[in-house]
C-alpha cells in the first residue's frame, strides 16, 4: 500500500472508531477497535494510560490540544483520593451507563496495579503545557494540588536508602507476573522523567505567581501561615526535594543499570560478602548471575541500562521501552545514546527482524518460564511480553534516535537512518496486512500474536507517528523533551 493511503487509513481509523467522546467530547482513545460495539473484548475497550500516550503525542503535533487537555483533566479527577492510594492515577478508565469506572488495579486481571501510569500523566502535562503554552492551565489549583499528591506518594520516608521506586511484578506495560518486580528499569526511568516533569510544572506556576525574582523559599519564611503561603511553600520544598532526588536517581541509575563490555569483566572481577560504607559489591552479585550471551550481545561498542536492580540478583535482560526513554529523557549521556543505537543496531536480527520492535531480550524459557510466570500461555517463550515483538514500541525508538542526531552527529547516524528506513517500509507492508495487530510473536516476529487483538490502537498511532517524525518533520522529535535537570538545579 502506498504510505500517503495507508496514513488517511490510519488516521480515519483514530477520528472515527478508536477515539471516544464524555461529556459530548472526544477525551481518549480505547485500546482496541472491536468489531463488535456491543460485545466487548475484555477491557480492550477501556480508555488506558499508557496506550494513550502515543495518541496523545500524535493529538498535540496535530494541535487536536483541547482533547488532550480533556483527556488530562478526566484522569486528574480520577486520581485516587482513598486513604492507601491517594495521588496515583488510574491504569484506564471507561463510561459505563454515563457512569465514570475507573480501574487503578483493583479490576485488572492478576490485580496487578499499574504504577506507570501515575509517572506518564506528569510527563504528558508536562509535555501538552510546552507545547500548547498553556500555562494557566498548569498554574490552576487543580494541577497544582495534583502534583503534589503525586510527589507525596513518591517523596516520603522509606525502609530504603536507594532512590528507585519499588514495585510489584506487572507494574507497568508488561502487565502480568514475568519477574519484573523490584526496581524495573521502565520505571525507574519514567520515574526520572516524572519528576523532571514535576519540577517543570512547579515552576511554570511559581513564574506565573511571580515569585521568580526573589527566587527561593525565603519568600515563604514570612511568618503569615495563610493557605496561600502554606501551599506555594511546599511547592518550594518538594521541588528542591525532586532535585535532590533527581540527581541521587540519575547517578545510581549509571552506577546500577548501565553496563558495558568494560563494566561487565569490572564487576565480573569483585569481591562478594563485603560489608560497610564502601564496597565495590553493593548488591552482592555473584558473577553466575551473569549471562554469558552478553558478551556477543554488547560487542566492543554497546551498552544499555540492564532491566532491574535486586539483591543478588540483578536481571540482564533488555527492555526497549525503558532504554529509549532513558536516551529520550537523557538520563544517559550522549556518548551512552550512542552506545545503545550501536548496541541496538548490531543485535537488529533479535530486536527488529521481522516487525519492530521485540520487547525484552532473551524470553524466559523452561523452569524459569514455568516458576517466574507462574505457567502463563499468554508469556509463553518468544510470545507477547515474554520476547514478542510490539509495533507500538518503534515511535519511541524514532524519538530517541533522530532526537540524538539532532543534538549530536555521530558517525552511527548512517547506519541508524538505514535502519529507520528499513523497519518503517516493514511496518507500511506488513501492518495493513495483518490488521494492525497488538504484537506479534516468535524469534522473528513473523506471526502474529496467538492472542493478539486486531486493530490496536496504540498499533495505528505508532505508524501515524513514526512516519510523522520520518517523512513529514523530523525536528518534531523533540516533542518529548523534558526540562534540563542541570538547568532546573540552577533555578
Ligand atoms: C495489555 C498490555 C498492556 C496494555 C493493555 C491494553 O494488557 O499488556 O500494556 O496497556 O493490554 O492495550
Amino acid at each position: 500500500m502506498k504510505a500517503e493511503t495507508l496514513v488517511q487509513l490510519a488516521k480515519s481509523l483514530l477520528y472515527e472508531k478508536a477515539l471516544v467522546k464524555l461529556d459530548g467530547k472526544f477525551v481518549g482513545a480505547v485500546a482496541a477497535i472491536s468489531d463488535d460495539r456491543d460485545h466487548q473484548d475484555l477491557n480492550y475497550n477501556e480508555i488506558f494510560m499508557r496506550d494513550n500516550v502515543p495518541v496523545m503525542i500524535y493529538l498535540l503535533l496535530e494541535g487536536k490540544f483541547e482533547i488532550v487537555k480533556h483527556f488530562l483533566n478526566t484522569c486528574l479527577r480520577l486520581q485516587s483520593d482513598q486513604f492507601q492510594t491517594k495521588g496515583i492515577f488510574p491504569t484506564s478508565f471507561v463510561e459505563i451507563n454515563g457512569n465514570l469506572v475507573a480501574d487503578y488495579g483493583q479490576r485488572a486481571i492478576g490485580r496487578v496495579c499499574s504504577v506507570d501510569a501515575s509517572l506518564w500523566w506528569v510527563i504528558l502535562a508536562y509535555i501538552y503545557v510546552k507545547k500548547s503554552g498553556d500555562r494557566t492551565w498548569a498554574s490552576t489549583f487543580e494541577v497544582q494540588i495534583g502534583i503534589q499528591h503525586f510527589l507525596n506518594l513518591i517523596l516520603h520516608p522509606t525502609f530504603r536508602d536507594a532512590p528507585t521506586l519499588f514495585v510489584p511484578d506487572g507494574a507497568f506495560m508488561i502487565d502480568r507476573a514475568l519477574d519484573v518486580w523490584g526496581n524495573p528499569l521502565e520505571i525507574q526511568v519514567l520515574l526520572y522523567g516524572a519528576l523532571l516533569s514535576a519540577v517543570g510544572l512547579i515552576q511554570v506556576d511559581i513564574e506565573e505567581k511571580g515569585y521568580l525574582d526573589s527566587g527561593s523559599s525565603d519568600d515563604l519564611s514570612n511568618p503569615e501561615h495563610t493557605p496561600e503561603n502554606i501551599f506555594t511553600g511546599k511547592q518550594f520544598y518538594q521541588k528542591s526535594y525532586a532535585i535532590a532526588w533527581l540527581k541521587k536517581l540519575r547517578s545510581y541509575m549509571l552506577k546500577n543499570y548501565w553496563v558495558n563490555s568494560r563494566i561487565v569483566q569490572t564487576i565480573r572481577r569483585r569481591p562478594t560478602e563485603e560489608y560497610g560504607d564502601s564496597v565495590a559489591n553493593e548488591y552482592n552479585i555473584q558473577s553466575e548471575t551473569i549471562p554469558h550471551w552478553l558478551q556477543e550481545w554488547l560487542g566492543e561498542e554497546g551498552g544499555y541500562l540492564i532491566g532491574n536492580v535486586r539483591t543478588g540478583r540483578p536481571d540482564f535482560r533488555f527492555f526497549t521501552l525503558g532504554n529509549c526513554l532513558g536516551a529520550t529523557f537523557d538520563l544517559i549521556s550522549p556518548p551512552q545514546q550512542r552506545s545503545l543505537f550501536h548496541l541496538m543496531y548490531q543485535n537488529q536480527s533479535a530486536l527488529f527482524a521481522q516487525m519492530p520492535i521485540r520487547i525484552c531480550h532473551p524470553p524466559l524459557e523452561s523452569e524459569d518460564w514455568r516458576k517466574k510466570t507462574g505457567y502463563d500461555r499468554k508469556n509463553l517463550p518468544w510470545c507477547y511480553h515474554n520476547g514478542g515483538h510490539w509495533p507500538c514500541l518503534f515511535c519511541f525508538f524514532v524519538i530517541a534516535s533522530l532526537r540524538h542526531r539532532q543534538h549530536q552527529l555521530s558517525v552511527d547516524s548512517v547506519v541508524i537512518d538505514i535502519l529507520l528506513h528499513d523497519q518503517y517500509e516493514l511496518l507500511l507492508q506488513r501492518l495493513p496486512q495483518q490488521n494492525w495487530a497488538e504484537y506479534f510473536d516468535g524469534p522473528k516476529g513473523v506471526w502474529v500474536g496467538q492472542q493478539a487483538r486486531l486493530y490496536q490502537t496504540w498499533t495505528i498511532v505508532g505508524f501515524l507517528l513514526a512516519h510523522h517524525f520520518l517523512k513529514v518533520n523530523p525536528a518534531d522529535a523533540n516533542i518529548m523533551d523534558l526540562p534540563n535537570l542541570k538547568v532546573i538545579s540552577r533555578k
